[in-house]
């Protein structure tokens, strides 16, 4: 994977592993792509939206393998992506049923991802780090 291909994500948010890094800014270019498509015919596509929520599920597992591989512990970080998932998954059904905006749907996206980035992903961030460095010095 190209290790920033869009360039969407912001600085302060860079955890420092390149995958996970490009994933996080793919994601961010897809929550600006659905808003942009809102603002110009203001239908949800709802194609785009179950893509975004496939892309969420792959990259919360490619978080957890990175983990696994490097031996962090990671069951906390791990609940709460499935309970992320089970948010999307609600909020994607409230959306088909007309229950939920789109629009104030992606701003709390946006707002839960970030939360989530500094919250949770900057810390594998540097335990990945650490775990490198051990292995740099075969510790
Ligand atoms: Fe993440
Ligand atoms: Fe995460």
């Amino acid at each position: 994977m190209d290790a920033m291909p869009h360039g969407l994500l912001p600085t302060e948010l860079v955890i420092g592993h390149p995958e996970v890094d490009a994933q996080h800014d793919e994601i961010f270019c897809r929550i600006e792509s659905l808003k942009n498509v809102m603002l110009e015919d203001g239908q949800p596509h709802y194609a785009e939206l179950d893509s975004l929520v496939d892309f969420f599920k792959l990259h919360f597992a490619t978080e957890e393998s990175c983990a696994c591989a490097a031996g962090i512990e990671f069951s906390a970080h791990a609940r709460e992506h499935l309970k992320s998932l089970r948010v999307l998954s609600r909020a994607t059904a409230d959306l088909r049923a007309g229950r939920l905006d789109l629009r104030t749907f992606l701003r709390y996206l946006e707002y839960w991802f970030e939360q989530h980035i500094n919250d949770f992903d900057k810390v594998l961030g540097h335990r990945l780090e650490d775990a490198r460095e051990r292995a740099n010095r075969g510790l």
